[in-house]
């Protein structure tokens, strides 16, 4: 092993001293998530790995478990940047500890649409408020020196053919809405990296894109660290290095390598241009280098109860009390509750996609309730999942713990007495072997066998299910039951590489034990083609069993257990199944069954509150009737508890809405111009997104951005507003008028009197939550520069102009209520560039 470069290595010294092979292999990732060493100079490879809402490390197959931290909504829910900070804190330690020293989030991006497959890892509709969770996100990671990346840049609003979608923007939609809240993370925080975006924005990719990456990013914000691309998201060699993108991810290189020297043998490349790349790459390494990660270090773990506690605030910091007619909530812990529900007995800790993880435990609102009423009684209800729960729950393994027993071959079944090179024990039957790793494994072609045995407690019908990254079958005692091998029907599982879910049904008797076993061949085996796919190793499966449900007896059971009891929480919402990346939803609608579900248990049961899991809106055409809502979103490892907390008045709770509730989809500012037609998606709301949209349109919502009650009550008063020069300060009272502690998000809003161009009602400025004490007032100030107040972009000049005239500050505790308000001036029109 050499020597460890020292912490203060010279850079350009060092790049002086690379050979063009070093240089060249610099600027790409040795694997998925490293970047490249140079031994003969001691610049060592750094560990990067997922964000945003967890560290996942190196493995997703049977990964190393991590502390799951809410979505990215969930935290915007709190306005609290402070909280938010401390989750960044919590995830650098989590990083250190799987030998990781940069985090790949926050995501950054925007809510255009409730119907965006990863709006649950993006924070709010709000450039304001996602910017500085951003920020706080980014402060809180490297403060530890843990380097933070924020992604995705610019415009990854949309799943739908992300990789080749033309976000069509206008100039002043781009700066006022998307790239906002990366302007402002970049003010607040300094990030160390920036992560680029999938998509084109208005004809370039944004991997090289020179006008967003060297010109804005760079020249015109003054950042000075480093670029990379998003996975597989990188499509040219010289005009990405040109136009700034610095590191190729993942690694081993498919654009860059060779291709950079034969760039450069052609003149199509400069090598002082590769030069600035592989700079950045090497100060990126310096930087990082005080945190003293060994290369290739062992995966570890922070499960403690601190872990717990924190991630236990955190969450029930950002549930948002939606409705609570006649204060139905807090419920009492003395009084018959029934938990109902297809989110009551399952634990929809985080979204789908890249950003889920293996969370160290993670508590069902079912579990939670339990903690606190020990004789609450449960049923289901309704199934609200969109592909069947994991058949591993039900099976057990060799060692008799729930799971599968796996065994790996190089050949496939129809060899006799094939050789088994692995066997292992796994605890799901949700399996991604993008990163499976073995001696004997050379190619991406290989084959598993799983086996399990289930021993049913009633006798009845069960439907088993698989999705296939390759192909694949499921026999219960040698009798095939599901085949997605000789017939495969493309799907959207495994990021857009797999099949669609293929079901089969068998009556299964109580008591008898079953042989379950799954036969797989890797991606190679798969009978079709899917063009732009990402690749994705070996591929992977997804195995899910469940009894066979008739939905009106499920309805019936609880209707009667609603009946039966004093109060009822009915556990709603959505999974990462139906919001993930790789695809959008197709509706803002919750699951088949539900609404149904809803409505039958609130007729037995008028004390019914409904907790809506979910990280981005869904109709409610049942609202009326409900008493009390509760939007919980995907809450991480302490989901259930900060439930429970909030259902039980043990935390009041103080969550605010980070985006607007629509009534539909139809009511959505992007409604006409959300997917991809034909490679383009025309953002023609322009900085109409969210309530700019509804208020100017003068749409009405189900629940307002900005929204969220308490179980106290609270006065906002006299407020004052000081002209400071740069910055606008604002005084005001707040008092809690009720009888328990709380929290109140105080929110400024502000307004232009007769713009030269059309501008939304109001815009929200700043924010600030205060923790008022029953009785008690406390006298809030905020402070706000004033130029970010008042600008507008001005497509004539390129620059953002500060408009002489009268402006209000509306200033309240939702966008939908603004009851104080106060006026200044801005003196003189002047246009400004930069931060
Ligand atoms: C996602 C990124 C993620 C990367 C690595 C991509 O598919 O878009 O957000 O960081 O994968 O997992």
């Amino acid at each position: 092993m050499p020597e460890p470069v020292h912490p203060d290595f010279d850079v350009d010294d060092v790049l002086r001293q690379l050979t063009l092979d070093e240089k060249v292999a610099l600027i790409s990732g040795s694997d998925a998530w490293h970047t490249a060493a140079v031994p003969r100079l001691s610049i060592p490879r750094i560990r990067l790995t997922d964000g945003p809402n967890g560290v996942r490390g190196t493995r997703f197959f049977n990964g190393i478990p991590a502390a799951c931290l809410p979505c990215g909504t969930a935290l915007a829910a709190t306005w609290d940047p402070d909280l938010v900070q401390r989750g960044g804190v919590l995830q650098a330690h989590e990083a250190i500890a799987k030998g990781a020293s940069v985090i790949l989030g926050p995501t950054t991006n925007m809510q255009r649409s409730p119907l965006g497959g990863r709006g649950f890892e993006s924070f709010s509709e709000d450039p304001v408020l996602a910017g500085e969770m951003s920020a706080a996100t980014i402060r809180g990671i490297q403060s530890t020196g843990v380097a933070a990346t924020v992604k995705h840049f610019v415009c990854n609003d949309q799943e739908h053919e992300r990789q080749s979608v033309n976000a069509v923007v206008s100039e002043r939609a781009l700066r006022e809405i998307y790239l906002l809240p990366f302007q402002i993370a970049q003010r607040d925080s300094r990030p160390d990296a920036y992560m680029t975006a999938y998509n084109k924005v208005n004809g370039t990719h944004a991997s090289q894109n020179e006008e967003l990456i060297d010109g804005i990013l760079r020249k015109e914000w003054g950042f000075d660290g480093l670029v990379m691309s998003d996975w597989f998201g990188l499509y040219s060699t010289s005009e990405a290095i040109r136009a700034g993108l610095d590191l190729e991810m993942p690694g081993p290189t498919y654009i860059r390598g060779t291709l950079v020297k034969q760039a450069l043998g052609s003149g199509r490349l400069l090598e002082f241009e590769l030069d600035l790349r592989v700079k950045q790459v090497l100060k990126l390494v310096k930087k990082l280098l005080p945190l003293g990660i060994p290369e290739g270090a062992e995966e570890g773990t922070v499960n403690t109860p601190e872990t717990a506690l924190e991630l236990r605030s955190v969450a029930s910091a950002g549930i948002v009390l939606l409705k609570n007619t006649n204060s139905v909530l807090p419920f009492d812990k003395n009084k018959s509750t029934a938990v109902i529900g297809p989110n009551a007995d399952f634990a929809a800790y985080c979204g789908g996609g890249w950003a889920s993880l293996k969370a160290y435990y993670a508590i069902t609102p079912l579990q939670g309730v339990r903690s606190k009423v020990p004789d609450a009684e449960y049923t289901l209800g309704a199934a609200g999942w969109k592909k069947l729960p994991l058949l591993s729950r039900l099976t057990k393994a060799c060692n008799g713990l729930p799971g599968l027993d796996m065994q790996v071959f190089l050949d496939p079944p129809s060899v006799t007495d094939r050789e088994v090179i692995d066997s292992l024990y796994i605890d799901t039957s949700d399996i991604f072997l993008a990163d499976y790793k073995h001696p004997r494994i050379t190619s991406n072609l290989f084959y598993l066998e799983l086996s399990g045995t289930f021993t049913p407690q009633e006798t009845q019908v069960y439907e088993f299910s698989l999705s296939v990254s390759g192909s694949g079958k499921l026999f219960v005692d040698s009798a095939c039951v599901v085949d997605n091998e000789t017939v495969q029907t493309p799907g959207d599982s495994f990021f857009g590489s797999g099949t669609v879910e293929e079901t089969g049904r068998i009556t299964l008797h109580k008591g008898r034990a079953y042989h379950i076993e799954l036969r797989f061949g890797t991606l190679p085996t798969r009978t079709f083609e899917v063009s732009g796919a990402n690749p994705l190793g070996a591929g992977g499966l997804r195995a899910g069993a469940t009894p066979v449900l008739d939905p009106r007896t499920e309805i019936e059971k609880a209707v009667s257990l609603a009946r039966r009891v004093d109060q009822v929480i009915l556990c709603a919402g959505l999974n990462g199944d139906w919001e993930s990346e790789g695809y959008d939803r197709s509706t803002m609608a919750l699951p088949p069954g539900t609404e149904e579900l809803i409505a039958a248990v609130v007729a037995a049961n008028a004390n019914t509150a409904v907790v809506v899991q979910s990280g981005t809106p869904v109709s409610m055409p049942w609202l009326y009737a409900v008493p009390a809502v509760v939007q919980a979103w995907y809450g991480g490892n302490e989901t259930g508890n900060a439930i429970a907390d909030v259902l039980f008045g043990e935390t009041n709770p103080s969550g605010k809405l980070p985006l607007s509730f629509p009534l539909c989809e139809e009511d959505t500012p992007a409604f006409l111009n959300f997917t991809s037609e034909r490679g383009r998606t025309i953002y023609g709301e322009g900085v109409y997104i969210g309530y700019r949209f509804y208020e100017k349109c003068k749409r009405d919502v189900a629940f307002p951005f900005g929204h969220g009650l308490s179980y106290t009550s609270f006065k906002l008063d006299t407020l004052a507003l000081r002209d400071a020069g740069e910055y606008l300060v604002l005084t005001l009272y707040v008092a809690n008028t009720g009888i328990v502690d709380g929290a109140e998000v105080v929110q400024v809003y502000i307004t232009q009197h007769n713009p030269s161009i059309p501008r939304p009602i109001k815009e929200l400025k700043g924010f600030k939550k205060v923790h008022v004490a029953a009785g008690q007032t406390v006298e809030v100030t905020i402070q706000i520069l004033k130029k970010y107040a008042t600008s507008f972009w001005d497509e004539h000049r390129h620059a953002w102009v500060q408009e002489r005239g009268r402006f209000t500050a509306r200033v309240g505790n939702t966008s939908a209520s603004t009851p104080l308000a106060a006026d200044f001036e801005v003196s003189e029109t002047t246009w400004w560039n930069g931060l």
